[in-house]
């Protein structure tokens, strides 16, 4: 078990459901008539996933990806390793990336440029959190939760040593 403790709540329950019932429905609204896949980064993004697909009203399938950073270091060092590829082609679908955390960025940049070299029909972003003032590389969410600074997060689907997952609240670690 690893020893840091939590410090405080970041982000409670409450305001994390609040905020996915805003986002599912800002994004029903943005594909209506249109059927959605929503593509999963593993494994921060389950939890979200599973909240905010519950919150569509359009048709949405699902697919994951599991990628990571070369090197082990905790700083992504921006060359991506695809540890496992989607299910299904996405040629000609409406694609979703949904991420728990954007921070340097460098994993959503190679994952969009990958992505689009599949020839989907289009290609968005959703990430719960953003933490702007660490960002390496110019890209944006299309559709974000929250901005957060610069702290350690855990919860919600964030781990840290693959611990604390499952807490329903984000936190910060002491
Ligand atoms: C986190 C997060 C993003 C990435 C963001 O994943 O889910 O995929 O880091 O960092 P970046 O913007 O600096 O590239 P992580 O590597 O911690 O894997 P996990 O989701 O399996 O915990």
């Amino acid at each position: 078990m690893p020893e840091k403790r939590l410090e405080k709540i970041l982000l409670g329950r409450t305001e994390i459901e609040q905020k996915i019932v805003e986002l599912g429905s800002q994004i029903s609204k943005d594909y209506e008539g249109k059927e959605l896949l929503l593509i999963c980064v593993l494994k921060g993004a389950v939890i979200f996933l599973a909240d905010l697909m519950r919150h569509l009203t359009v048709p949405a399938e699902i697919d994951f990806m599991a990628v990571s950073s070369y090197g082990a270091s905790t700083e992504s060092s921006g060359v991506v390793r695809i540890l496992k590829d989607l299910d299904c082609s996405i040629e000609n679908k409406h694609c979703l990336i949904v991420e728990d955390i954007i921070d340097s960025g460098l994993t959503l940049k190679y994952l969009e440029e990958n992505l689009l070299s599949r020839h989907p029909a289009s290609i968005k972003i959703v990430a719960l959190l953003d933490k702007p003032e660490r960002r390496k590389v110019a890209i944006q969410p299309d559709y974000c939760g929250f901005k957060i600074p610069d702290e350690f997060v855990v919860g919600y689907g964030l781990d840290f040593s693959e611990q604390y997952r499952g807490l329903p609240d984000l936190c910060v670690l002491a």
